[in-house]
């Protein structure tokens, strides 16, 4: 009989034991979960042949590359792109695989994206589009693009986020923890230098450590430093002599040893041209070799690849390292467990209500009001009986074509149809083509059966009989339009819309004109016409922006994000001839330097057409009172005040440029550091505070290799646009 006295210590010991025993499984299991990553990826590195590792280096077909079936490991699936995801293709060619169950929803192009000026909207895209990745099953998202638009002329700016590293660096982030927060890796592209389509697989840049630190690496450094990016696109053109998708310099020396980069380096498809640079220079995984776009068979077999067969034959010779090996295998394997593996992988959804409406914000949001004579803008429907729209982008559907990121969309609202749908009978509105993309001598590649002539008489016809007429047009796309693998051939607006536009002012002075490219174009008609919006490619809700801002259920609060010249020898790329631009024998040289985009225009004094920052409302904003906080630590904070004196409701992106009094070295006039989007009702003001951290007065020292920040005293400009300052302080450093 043990006494109650005994029986309650027992009692106490047992659970005390229990306690220690609990707590120690539970401490195992959180060891083991959080161990997980790093030391699953050990045992598996253990477990794997070499076979099996070599063959995870490499695609296995259009858009996958190997997993370890024998011990669980998933293969990886990848797909484009930056504006949605691309319908399936073909296990081994890029035909369409005809699915019924892939369609997409469209969202804008990065351009419209990087013209909202908002983080915001960068978040709401990449949780947007990572769902709709996630639910198709893709552990890649080949996007976002962030290559500096340097030159108007570069078929694939529309992809980008226009010429400024800073709003870059700042859009970019957001969008790529949205995508992330799916279990799927956002690719960021193209790493580097790929700011021109034409020759892009052979064209060799070079260009200065300032011009690669301060322009063109600084969006992909915040991807990878801040936005933690899981995989990097290598591009395919090369960079000082060697391939960027095996260029020793950008990817092992700045990518993974300076950035610390943890994730996968993925080629562009056929960036890969040589299995010892490949194997040693920093590529993770190849795909696409050999594919002329359509892949042939045997020739393309998956082993001919230079991270296969070569690869596994070098590594027997021992003229390659295991560890190098072990290396690439650990990122994708690391890569695996964050996607497909992830332990709490979402499930993702597909052309959701949320979805559109996230496009549609986007969308409303970036397009940019760049001229609105006597508030032409927004169309009155009381004093407006008949609306003339003329063009073909008002009709076409510009989410498909341009390549690697074009989309098979659930659906597509049409300007016509989206001004359709809201003005209901209330308005007559009469339609005509006005000019066809294959009617012209510009495009004659293009057989058509539109008649140009009878097209342009046509369109005079119905605006002659209108109270306004909406003029949409631009680029869409085609080939040399703002379309991968080619760069356009001058800065005019193709198959004959100046001279239609010339011959509809003829008849009607009143002419809204909706611009939809991705890139700047000419417009000798800029002081013939009242209104102008560029609008850019809106995916599936292109239609029901475009008719809101004309119709002032939106107030337009996009900025430019690149500038826009009156000619094509006014931009910096274009005043240093062929060797400059598109380069000489495939070899080119960055001669403007840092001098890019409104960095040239500034700093040579070159009046622009529209300038970098540029965009208009339906109201008006004051700027008052900038106070310029001492100089913390190197960081100045600057507040100022903003105010809505319109009448509507409205968004103003107010930005913050610096400028450095009598530098002793070449800089900018002014550098975008610091911009803030704020919304405010009429009358309503609002205190913005923008901090500048030292890297907002740093450059890059070529003697030292590192930052450096001059002495002296620095101007902070702030204003609507780097055109329109409002604001002047002055800090000394
Ligand atoms: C293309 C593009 C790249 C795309 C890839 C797969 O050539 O350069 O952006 O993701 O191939 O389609």
């Amino acid at each position: 009989m043990i006494s109650i006295s005994n029986q309650y210590c027992i009692q106490k010991v047992v659970s005390v034991c229990a306690f220690v025993i609990l707590a120690f499984i539970c401490q195992q299991g959180q060891a083991q979960k959080t161990l997980t990553g790093e030391a699953q990826i050990n045992i598996w590195l253990k477990q794997m042949t070499l076979d099996e590792k070599v063959a995870m280096c490499h695609a296995q077909s259009k858009f996958t590359s190997k997993g370890v079936p024998r011990l669980g490991i998933p293969e990886v699936t990848m797909s484009d792109g930056p504006h949605g995801v691309r319908a399936e293709v073909n296990w081994d060619n890029w035909s369409a695989a005809g699915w019924t169950n892939d369609s997409c929803t469209a969202f804008p192009a990065l351009t419209c994206l990087a013209a909202t000026f908002n983080p915001q909207m960068s978040l709401l895209y990449g949780q947007a589009i990572g769902e709709e990745a996630r639910y198709r099953n893709k552990d890649v998202l080949l996007g976002p693009g962030v290559n500096i638009y340097r030159t108007p002329l570069n078929g694939r700016n529309f992809e980008y986020m226009g010429e400024d590293p800073y709003l870059s660096s700042i859009m970019v982030v957001p969008y790529i923890k949205g995508v992330q927060q799916n279990a799927v890796a956002a690719c960021v592209k193209h790493y580097a230098f790929n700011n021109q389509e034409l020759w892009r697989s052979s064209v060799d840049v070079s260009a200065s450590d300032r011009a690669m630190f301060e322009i063109y690496l600084p969006a992909f450094k915040a991807a990878v430093m801040e936005g933690k990016a899981w995989s990097i696109m290598g591009s395919y053109n090369k960079f000082r002599g060697e391939h960027c998708c095996h260029n020793d310099l950008l990817l092992n020396k700045i990518l993974k040893d300076e950035w610390k980069f943890d994730g996968v380096v993925i080629s562009d498809w056929g960036g890969v041209h040589n299995t010892t640079q490949a194997i040693n220079n920093g590529l993770d995984i190849e795909m696409g070799t050999g594919t002329d776009g359509f892949g042939k068979g045997a020739k393309n077999a998956y082993d001919f690849y230079y991270l296969a067969n070569a690869y596994k034959t070098a590594l027997r010779n021992g003229e390659a390292s295991m560890t190098v090996l072990n290396d690439k295998v650990s990122r994708i394997l690391r890569m695996i467990l964050r996607t497909s593996m992830s332990k709490n992988r979402p499930f993702g959804s597909l052309v959701s209500e949320a979805h559109s409406t996230a496009a549609r914000k986007v969308a409303e949001e970036g397009i940019v009001l760049l001229k609105n004579q006597d508030n032409f803008l927004p169309l009155n429907l009381k004093e407006v009986k008949t609306i003339a729209v003329i063009g073909e982008n008002a009709t076409r559907s510009l989410t498909i074509g341009g390549g690697s990121s074009g989309l098979k969309v659930k659906y597509e609202v049409s300007p016509l149809q989206g001004l359709l749908d809201k003005v209901g009978n209330s308005v007559n509105i009469n339609y005509q083509m006005g000019y066809a993309s294959g009617a012209s001598d510009y495009n004659k590649e293009e057989a058509s059966s539109y008649d140009a002539d009878s097209l342009m008489r046509e369109a005079v016809t119905i605006a002659s009989k209108a109270d306004v007429v909406i003029y949409v047009g631009g680029l869409n796309k085609n080939h040399l339009q703002d379309s991968e693998d080619g760069d356009r051939a001058g800065l005019n607006l193709p198959f004959g819309q100046d001279k239609l536009l010339t011959e509809i002012l003829k008849v009607n002075k009143k002419v809204a004109i909706v611009l939809i490219s991705g890139n700047a174009v000419a417009m000798p008609w800029v002081n013939d016409v009242p209104a102008i919006l560029q609008s850019w490619y809106l995916g599936s809700e292109a239609g029901n922006a475009i008719a809101s801002v004309l119709l002032g259920e939106v107030n337009p609060s996009g900025k430019l994000p690149f500038t826009f010249p009156v000619q094509l020898s006014d931009n910096g790329a274009h005043s240093f001839g062929a060797i400059s631009y598109p380069g000489i024998d495939k070899k080119q040289e960055y001669k403007e330097d840092i001098l890019v985009g409104y960095r040239w225009h500034d700093t040579k004094k070159i009046e622009p057409l529209f300038a970098f920052g540029h965009g208009l409302s339906y109201t008006n904003f004051l700027y008052k009172n900038l106070q310029l906080s001492r100089v913390v630590n190197g960081v100045v904070t600057a507040t100022f005040t903003i105010t809505n004196t319109g009448k509507v409701y409205g968004g103003e992106v107010a930005q913050l440029y610096v400028h450095k009094k009598n530098s002793s070295i070449i800089r900018a006039e002014k550098e975008l550091k610091g911009f803030q989007k704020v919304f405010l009702n009429p009358g309503e003001s609002k205190s913005v505070s923008i901090q500048l951290k030292n890297n907002a007065f740093q450059y890059y020292d070529e003697t030292k290799k590192d930052w450096a920040t001059e002495k002296g005293e620095y101007e902070i400009q702030v204003g609507g646009s780097s055109r329109t300052i409002r604001l002047n302080g002055k800090v000394i450093l």
